[in-house]
């Protein structure tokens, strides 16, 4: 691992949220001047899950305390099954104990669970106080930890509860994806190459060198994949950040994902969710005659190389899914809405809208031709 890397500074650009986003190796100096940058004196507390906290907690707090700043680990337990109500309440409820007060700056370490958490922890304890996040998966790092979309899932759905919230600054410090299992790599590229379809056809040459098994011993590449994916995010937050249509563009990939994941229980890693989504967006952007066969047969090999093919969905029957997407917080009023890809860095935008009503037929058609 090369400890030379240049950081990427840059910001948000995002109106009213003009923060700032670093990417690189070994960012303890850019973390304590983004945490003195919310004000001399914040009681600082860093929310984290069992896993991380374990790994990487004690580092993190007593960088801070080298700098002369107190802070305090606050832990639940990993997984997103614990994205839920009663663990917002429990972290706010220890901290409220605590007396922690308005002067609080929440410190959000982990993956994308810990972000929705810790994010929506920040954002009503006390009617809000400022967050930092400090992602440490690589899906964190290219997607959930940039946008300000906080929340929890409910026994009604994921992300069903939850607050627009923007961070203060995201820190993302590659060196915390070392010794990340290889699944939530791939989980993270797959939510990168998504953005890359919609918009950044070049930026698929920086997952070509990418070294897959040990991403760190490419950090150009993967600093590369990072700081695209973030500017592609940020710059369409910048310009709908309700998700009032543009925004939309993101969810490429996850009309489809959002119902597998839920019907793996949640077990399956959400980026692995979206690549199978993908792959059945993709087939369903074919049928209409939107994206070109030879479009569609690269994206089916970048899925496949990271594990992505039709074998995966055998176990997902079409009625449970069609299902499971119709209760989707995307479908509106039972019907279901997909991102269409036109070509390799371009999204269908017919009419101006990123979002299309697809009929139930063509997504069943489109899922059993691809599984059968
Ligand atoms: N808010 C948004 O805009 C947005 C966007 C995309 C995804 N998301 C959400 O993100 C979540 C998925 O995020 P995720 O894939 O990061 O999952 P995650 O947070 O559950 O992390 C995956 C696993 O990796 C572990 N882990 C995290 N960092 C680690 C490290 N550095 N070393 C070792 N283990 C580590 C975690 O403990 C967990 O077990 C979902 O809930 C999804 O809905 C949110």
């Amino acid at each position: 691992m090369t400890e030379r890397l240049e950081p990427a500074r840059f910001s948000s650009g995002i109106p009213g949220a003009d923060y700032v986003i670093v990417v690189g190796l070994e960012l303890e100096k850019e973390l304590i001047t983004a945490v003195q940058g919310t004000g001399i004196g914040r009681r600082v507390a860093v929310i984290s899950d069992d896993v991380v906290g374990k790994k990487w907690g004690e580092s993190v707090v007593s960088s801070l305390s080298e700098a002369g700043i107190a802070a305090e680990l606050f832990t639940f337990p990993h997984g997103e099954k614990n994205k839920h109500q009663a663990t917002v309440s429990a972290l706010q409820d220890e901290l409220l104990k605590k007396r922690y007060g308005r002067d609080t700056l929440i410190l959000a370490l982990g993956g994308g669970v810990v972000g929705d958490v810790a994010g929506y922890v920040a954002a009503t304890f006390l009617r809000g106080v400022p967050y930092i996040q400090i992602p440490t998966t690589l899906l964190a790092m290219v997607d959930s930890s940039i946008g300000g979309k906080v929340g929890v899932d409910t026994q009604y759905g994921k992300n069903t509860v939850g607050a627009f919230w923007q961070p203060s600054a995201v820190i993302a410090d590659l060196k915390f994806l070392k010794g990340l299992p290889q699944k939530e790599i791939v989980s993270g590229l797959l939510e990168a190459i998504k953005s890359f379809f919609t918009s950044d056809k070049d930026a698929l040459r920086a997952v070509d060198t990418l070294a897959l098994e040990d991403p760190l011993s490419s950090p150009e590449a993967l600093q590369d994949i990072v700081v695209r994916s973030i500017k592609f995010k940020a710059g369409v937050v910048a310009r709908d950040e309700r998700e009032e249509n543009e925004r939309m563009v993101l969810n490429f990939g996850h009309t489809v994902g959002h119902a597998v994941e839920l019907l793996s229980g949640f077990e399956m890693p959400h980026g692995f969710a979206v690549g199978y989504g993908m792959l059945v967006e993709t087939k369903i952007a074919e049928d209409l005659g939107v994206l070109a066969s030879a479009d569609r047969a690269l994206v089916c090999s970048y899925l496949e190389r990271l594990g992505i093919t039709p074998a995966g969905l055998k176990d997902f029957k079409v009625d449970d899914v069609l299902e499971a997407m119709k209760g989707d917080k995307k479908a509106r009023g039972g019907a279901i809405y997909c991102v269409l890809l036109r070509s390799i860095g371009a999204v269908s935008t017919d009419g101006g809208n990123y979002a299309h009503q697809v009929e139930e037929g063509v997504v069943r058609k489109a899922y059993q031709s691809i599984t059968q």
